[in-house]
């Protein structure tokens, strides 16, 4: 995985999640478990009592709604430490659990993607084909999947309805109407769709001038 300043981030504040003892308190970082108190950096991190209270709050994780951060400008991340790489980012939602006994989940390309590469999770955790990953939720709780980065640098599976946030009539109906639409376009796109299977899904990339904030 490439190195990005921006996980990094995520990554030291999402590490102090299991010892904040609720909304608004942190342990200091001595304290938290994580970090070797007798280390060097110690002295050198802020910390998470001083770093997190002015940003917008949550109640799970390190109680901070780190996309409302992002929205609303209160933390500006570069995008990379090389200026000359590309921001990519992607708007396309993605529908999974269709049909189980829970709400169904929303994958939100935008929201990764003001975070993450797409190298972070194409091809190595998902190939990038809707239904061609076997998704499942026993594995996510093992630490794979959504689960590489939920419940480590991102918040934590006990937030079901932050991914199971869509009736599963309504997520059907979406479903059901993207697909008519690629049907269209692909018929429309003739023998071309026919002999390229990843046109009937291009996506819009935007980059890092098209900013959607
Ligand atoms: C980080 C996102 C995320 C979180 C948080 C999450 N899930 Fe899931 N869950 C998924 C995904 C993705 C699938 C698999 C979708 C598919 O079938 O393709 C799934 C599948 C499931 C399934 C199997 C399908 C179904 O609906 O019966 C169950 C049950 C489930 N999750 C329960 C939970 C419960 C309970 C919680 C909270 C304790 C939870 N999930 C939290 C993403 C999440
Ligand atoms: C946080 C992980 C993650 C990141 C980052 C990410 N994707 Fe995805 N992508 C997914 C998942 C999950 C799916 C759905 C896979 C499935 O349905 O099995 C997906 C699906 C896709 C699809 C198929 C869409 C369709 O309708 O068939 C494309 C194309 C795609 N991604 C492109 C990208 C591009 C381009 C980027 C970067 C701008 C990107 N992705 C970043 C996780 C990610
Ligand atoms: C490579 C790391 C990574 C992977 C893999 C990943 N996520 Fe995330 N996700 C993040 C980060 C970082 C955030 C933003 C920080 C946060 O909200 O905690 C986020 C935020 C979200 C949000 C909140 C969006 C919002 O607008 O509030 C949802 C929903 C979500 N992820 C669902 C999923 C699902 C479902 C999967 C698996 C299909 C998944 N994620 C896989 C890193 C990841």
């Amino acid at each position: 995985m490439p190195f990005r300043p921006t996980v990094l981030i995520a990554l030291l504040f999402a590490s102090m999640a299991p010892s904040t003892p609720h909304a608004g308190e942190w342990a200091k970082l001595a304290e938290d478990g994580v970090h070797d108190p007798n280390g060097p950096a110690i002295g050198l991190l802020q910390q998470p009592g001083d770093a997190l209270p002015n940003l917008p709050g949550d109640t799970a994780g390190n109680q901070v709604h780190w996309i409302k951060a992002l929205r609303t400008g209160v933390i500006q991340p570069r995008p990379s430490i090389d200026p000359a790489r590309e921001d990519r980012r992607l708007d396309k939602d993605i529908y999974l659990d269709l049909y189980g006994s829970m709400p169904s989940v929303r994958f939100p390309h935008l929201a990764h993607t003001e975070w993450l590469d797409c190298t972070n999770c194409h091809d190595h955790l998902f190939l990038p084909k809707r239904g061609a990953n076997n998704i499942s939720m026993f594995l996510i709780l093992q630490g794979q999947q959504c689960g590489v980065c939920h419940g480590a640098v991102a918040f934590p599976l006990t937030e079901c309805s932050r991914c199971h946030s869509v009736p599963n009539n309504q997520a059907q109906r979406i479903v059901a109407a993207i697909e008519a639409e690629e049907a269209k376009r692909s018929a429309a796109d003739g023998d071309k769709a026919a002999t390229d299977s990843g046109s009937q899904s291009q996506p819009r990339v935007l980059d890092g001038k098209a900013k959607t904030k």
